[in-house]
């Protein structure tokens, strides 16, 4: 782990002071990010063009590039691919005026750690700089993402998150994030009373460090960590997509593996969970309307520009001796393999109405059986994921793998 003072492993020969390249920003962005940035940063006084970027970048090799997405969002896009493939190592920041759920989206998909809202989030700016440089997060110790996502409420995807999480996490350290912001289940279902939640995460977003969230989370006898919803639905703010970026980039860099059970919902947080996932598992039940709901989700998920490849279509409850729909008829009208199937089995049932594990329920029970093959689904995916750290999302938004 590296600690501030030793030179960042960066490719500029400044150890101190980050070198940042600003591009597209107007003379107020600039003066906001200058006041801002002060000392910590060595920065020319006005932003360069997007046309000029590309040269510029190679040239001064900065530890930080900030792109503005106020009006050129396409070419701030274009730019952060281009960079990603050249200067793997740079950290791209987005910065706009104001806050736009999907622009912050495609920015997260197209490699930028952090879209910023100045003036107003100006600390996160100076944040994200800072750690560009004191960066102590050695590449591979930052955490996989794994989004479970049902294609409708009830398919599965609570029981799914905290068991595969608990198989998990003998050897990781492992987290579960309840973000179904009208259910919450998680807690229930490891019979955990928390007594911090992720309401007050979000009260304290802009304290949130690592330390900070340890402290947050209830820790079942598996060792896997929580963050619970609330038990009352009374203070229900449902947080924006910056809030759960900001937490999600904190979580990662504390598990090594992050298990978000995002429920059935389409909101803010479910695509902001969807966009960041290394794996997104997308539950579904064999029979029509869950599979409609899955073939919308799949819709979205190709509309909001999110690879097939990071996708897997995991089938719950199946009834292998009278199946409700066939694999191969789900796979055909989804088109789609269908990766993991979980059987249908009381074990499962007792364990959700027990507050337990299936394993502590019944081992040997073919649900367990089950379970402990699906997590081999994402194991594998490590090893995939390693391999093709450059080309994950994931792997720029939280600086793995570069
Ligand atoms: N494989 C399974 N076999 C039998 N029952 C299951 C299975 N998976 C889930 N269930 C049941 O389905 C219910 C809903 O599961 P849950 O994880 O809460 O769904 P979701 O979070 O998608 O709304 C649980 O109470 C549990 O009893
Ligand atoms: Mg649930």
């Amino acid at each position: 782990m590296r600690t501030p003072g030793t030179p960042a492993p960066s490719n500029s020969s400044v150890t101190h002071t980050a070198n940042v390249l600003v591009i597209g920003a107007d003379a107020l962005s600039m003066g906001q990010i200058r006041e801002t940035l002060g000392t910590e940063a060595a920065l020319s006084n006005t932003a360069t063009p997007f046309d000029d970027a590309m040269m510029v970048a190679r040239k001064n090799r900065p530890n930080v590039v900030i792109a503005s997405f106020d009006t050129e969002h396409e070419e701030a896009i274009r730019i952060a691919q281009q960079i990603r493939a050249e200067l793997p190592k740079t950290v791209l920041v987005a910065i706009a005026r104001r806050t736009d759920p999907d622009r912050m989206r495609a920015a997260m998909r197209a490699g930028y750690s952090e879209f910023i809202v100045l003036p107003e989030d100006s600390e996160l700016l100076r944040q994200a700089v800072h750690e560009a440089v004191f960066n102590d997060t050695p590449d591979d110790d930052a955490g996989q993402v794994i989004t479970v996502w049902g294609a409708k409420g009830g398919v599965g995807s609570t029981f799914l998150s905290v068991n595969l999480a608990a198989e998990l996490s003998p050897v990781q350290r492992v987290c579960v994030l309840d973000m179904d912001f009208s259910m919450g289940d998680v807690a229930a279902m490891l019979d955990l009373e928390p007594s911090n939640t992720m309401a007050e995460v979000f009260k304290n977003l802009s304290r949130l460090d690592e330390r900070m969230l340890n402290g947050q989370m209830a820790i079942h006898t598996s060792r896997v960590h929580v963050l619970a919803q609330p038990k009352t639905l009374e203070h229900r703010d449902e947080p924006s997509s910056d809030a759960v970026m900001k937490l999600l980039t904190t979580v990662a860099k504390s598990y090594q593996y992050v298990v978000l059970d995002c429920g059935s919902r389409v909101d803010d947080a479910a695509l902001t969970a969807a966009t960041v996932a290394d794996r997104l598992l997308l539950v579904t039940t064999p029979d029509v309307l869950s599979v409609k709901n899955a073939w919308r989700r799949l819709q979205l998920l190709e509309r909001l520009g999110i690879e097939r490849s990071r996708i897997s279509l995991v089938l719950n409850r199946v009834d292998r001796k009278a199946p409700l729909l066939s694999v191969p008829d789900i796979e055909q009208n989804l088109g789609c393999r269908v990766e993991a199937q979980i059987s249908e089995d009381r074990v499962a049932m007792k364990a959700v109405n027990d507050g337990k594990l299936v394993r502590d329920v019944d081992r040997r029970s073919q649900v367990a059986r089950d379970i402990e093959a699906f997590t081999g689904l994402i194991t594998n995916g490590e090893v995939l994921h390693d391999k093709k750290a450059s080309n994950s999302i994931f792997a720029s938004i939280f600086k793995l793998g570069g």
